[in-house]
């Protein structure tokens, strides 16, 4: 399957990707400095969609970027048509970068957002039966993770460096709490509690996560949004990742802590993902 989208949406238009160019003086280029969003077609709806589309909202407000996230509502369709997606599963990209201006740091005064998006063919597991080992590392990203911006070196970091230990996952701590892993949220349970870290500037606040703590609440499951100690992993129960494309992942191995001897799932972690598949087959 071709990894590129033959068609991309850019600024108002769906072009072909090998003609769609946006100028190297572009701030998402020259500073990271944009905002994205990643969400999935699943059928024939967007999985969440207004909950991706208000924090992109949300995440555009607070670097000041002037762009209507409501025009998007009529583009996303038009997208899926031209890209011959209707009702399949897929997964869709949003990118909004500040725009074209000479390079100075401070925000360029009257300049037009770049908007790029692309949809792919994706579809996920029912329920995703990864057995996740996962590696801790210091979380060396900056002070307001709940922005989604396009400057993602500190998690690209972090990723490879999952992928260096042969890992699924890289889990941050930052002075000695877990924050978040490098492209999804972190839970444990433990005495039938689920603990997580608060939603604050520490972490994304995964529209994922947002949906497993509404599931605990429905089926009678106890949460804490509270941090846990790096040095309290082992002695929890169970640990899971959740974001849009992974779901829910049961986390068997962290460093040198193993949950489960075999290919086992925690039991909560288990009743989230059937919820959470009956939620996404409704
Ligand atoms: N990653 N934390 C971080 C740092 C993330 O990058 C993500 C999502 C999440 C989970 O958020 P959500 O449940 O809304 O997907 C948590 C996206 C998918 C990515 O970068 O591809």
């Amino acid at each position: 399957m071709n990894p590129y989208p033959d068609k991309v949406y850019l600024n108002g238009k769906i072009v072909p990707s090998k003609e769609a160019t946006i100028s190297v003086f572009d701030r998402g280029f020259l500073f990271g400095d944009g905002i994205y969003e990643v969400m999935v077609q699943i059928g024939n709806r967007f999985f969440y969609e207004e909950e991706h589309l208000q924090r992109l909202k949300y995440c555009l407000s607070e670097i000041n970027i002037a762009y209507n996230v409501d025009l998007l509502r009529k583009e996303i369709p038009l997208l899926v048509q031209q890209t011959n997606l209707v009702g399949k599963d897929c997964l869709l990209y949003i990118q909004v970068s500040r725009g074209v201006a000479p390079r100075q740091h401070a925000y360029p005064k009257n300049t037009t957002p770049t908007v790029m998006m692309y949809a792919l063919p994706k579809v996920l597991p029912d329920i995703n039966t990864v057995r996740a080992s996962v590696v801790t590392a210091e979380d060396m990203r900056w002070l307001r993770c709940d922005i989604k911006m396009t400057s993602l070196l500190g998690n690209v970091m972090a990723n490879e460096y999952a992928m260096q230990n042969g890992c699924y996952e890289t889990v941050l701590v930052r002075n000695g709490v877990v924050t978040e892993a490098s492209h999804c949220n972190v839970f444990f349970v433990k005495n039938a509690v689920v603990y997580t870290h608060p939603a604050n500037t520490f972490i994304l606040d995964g529209i994922t996560r947002k949906i497993v703590l509404q599931l605990c609440k429905k089926l009678n499951i106890k949460v804490e949004e509270t941090a846990v100690l790096k040095a309290d992993i082992k002695h929890m129960d169970e640990a899971f990742l959740t974001g849009t494309s992974t779901q829910i992942a049961s986390i068997q191995q962290i460093d040198d802590h193993l949950f489960y001897q075999d290919k086992a799932v925690g039991s909560i972690t288990q009743r989230l993902q059937n919820a959470f598949l009956e939620l996404k087959s409704r």
